[in-house]
């Protein structure tokens, strides 16, 4: 990348953060929502869409596939699908950009259609394993045609003309990969069957009968579950609200937590079980985090919640939470390093293969910021400098890697330490969060 390019930003320590925000919309719901709209016959429409630049590239890849896109003026997105296994072949080849989840789950739906598409990203995506969702989706039918070294981007993938219905014991803890043998489902005749021994976020399947499929889930084993789609529905045209996105209420939670005096409403964070792993480990660790009013808002639960200043101590995080909070531990290493005493957080091997390799990402941002950390094996471990006097000295400048959550994680981490803390690029943060900067500093944060 041309170092001249970069957007770098710092956050350093001042008064309390103080007021009441809404963060966008959720964006593993907001790209389900668009693929799922799109493969319906008919208009959906779908309020409080995640605008961040990975999200658009699914819109723009729906519309390549032969959907028609349109945002209202009021920012209302209409989508006219062109129903289960009915996308055209696109002229160019898809651009997922940064996001692992559009691509993985756009390969999905293009899976069982009869069409051949190449789907690609940028330098972060095309390092990201792509075989996990391939492996399955070539039992059901579809044919790698090309692909890059160790099954990764540039890869050209044909549908298949008649998908197969599978039962597809899950390898990796993995919702896009789940979504993905789900979405080629659709077009299957038949039963599709996804075991997983870990729960991950189950939005594909909430919104998969929100469009009129019938999916049903069962609890599998000690902890896991089975997921069973009746292939080829009519899908129907839905409306669909998408709530705010708990994986990035983390960050102002976190800050209101480690910075002294703060108090901050975050409205209508969704409250899906199979993401708020972080709200249980920060309670854990002993976070104040009220929840207002609950509420329902598009068949999820969505609640207030109020989170003001606290004393941390560290804790011993299992492995098993880790499907529900997996986005989170960045910015849960930055409230650890704040914490009294160690943090442990166990099984992070799937950190590894996200954005950037988030395990080594946190430990290097921590480590140049004065904290102590090691790596053992898939675990973490953080050993927390408290709050006050000798707390985390800060004065770090921390490489993003191209990835927007190292990117708000630091900043997050400049709020409270004792010396500024620097990134090299915040270009990344509009992937997922758009309004990031402007939001902080309206709440009181020093970031520039
Ligand atoms: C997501 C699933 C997770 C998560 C990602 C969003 C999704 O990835 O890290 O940000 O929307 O399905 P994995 O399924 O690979 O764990």
């Amino acid at each position: 990348m041309n170092p001249a390019a970069l957007t770098p930003l710092t956050a350093r320590r001042g008064g309390p953060l103080k007021g009441r925000v809404r963060v966008p919309g959720d964006k593993s719901i907001s790209h389900r929502a668009l693929i799922l709209a799109a493969m319906t016959v008919g208009e959906s429409t779908l309020a409080g869409l995640l605008e961040g630049e990975d999200v658009l590239n699914t819109a723009k890849a729906m519309q390549a596939l032969g959907a028609k896109v349109e945002r209202a003026a009021d920012g209302v997105w209409h989508i006219h699908g062109v129903g289960v296994g009915g996308f055209a072949q696109p002229a160019a080849p898809l651009d997922f950009g940064n996001s692992g989840t559009g691509c993985r789950l756009a390969i999905g739906a293009v899976a069982g259609c009869p069409i051949t598409a190449t789907f690609d990203g940028d330098a972060s995506l095309r390092s990201r394993p792509m075989r996990r969702v391939l492996d399955p989706l070539e039992k059901m039918g579809a044919r790698v045609l090309e692909q890059a070294k160790g099954g990764r981007l540039p890869l050209t993938l044909q549908g298949a003309a008649d998908p197969m219905p599978i039962e597809y014991e899950s390898p990796v803890p993995s919702a896009q990969l789940k979504s993905a043998v789900l979405l080629a489902g659709l077009a299957a005749p038949g039963e599709t069957t996804v075991i997983e021994a870990e729960p991950t976020r189950d939005h594909t399947e909430r919104l998969m009968k929100h469009f009129g499929a019938k999916v049903t889930s069962k609890p599998h084993g000690e902890h896991g579950r089975r997921i069973v789609l009746q292939g080829q529905p009519e899908l129907e045209p839905a409306k669909v609200v998408v709530p705010a996105d708990p994986s990035s209420a983390a960050f102002p939670l976190v800050a209101a937590l480690v910075v002294p005096g703060s108090e901050v409403i975050l409205e209508a964070v969704m409250t899906n079980p199979l993401r708020t792993g972080l709200f249980t480990t920060l309670r854990e660790m002993g976070a104040n985090i009220e929840m207002l009013e609950k509420c329902d808002d598009g068949g999820e639960e969505v609640a207030d919640l109020r989170v003001t200043f606290s004393p941390l101590k560290g804790v011993e995080v299992p492995p098993e939470r880790a499907p529900a909070m997996i986005d989170e531990y960045l910015v849960l290493g930055v409230a650890a390093a704040f914490a009294q005493g160690t943090t442990r957080m166990r099984g992070l091997k799937e950190l590894r293969v996200k954005e950037s390799d988030r395990l080594e990402a946190t430990a290097e941002m921590l480590r140049v910021n004065g904290v102590a950390v090691e790596i053992e094996g898939d675990d973490l471990i953080v050993h927390g400098k408290g709050q006050g006097p000798g707390s985390v000295a800060g004065g770090g400048e921390v490489k993003t890697h191209m990835d927007h959550r190292i990117a708000m994680s630091a900043l997050v981490m400049g709020l409270a330490a004792e010396n500024p803390v620097r990134i090299d690029d915040s270009a990344f943060i509009a992937t997922s969060f758009p309004g990031f900067v402007e939001m902080m500093r309206g709440l009181g944060a020093e970031i520039d």
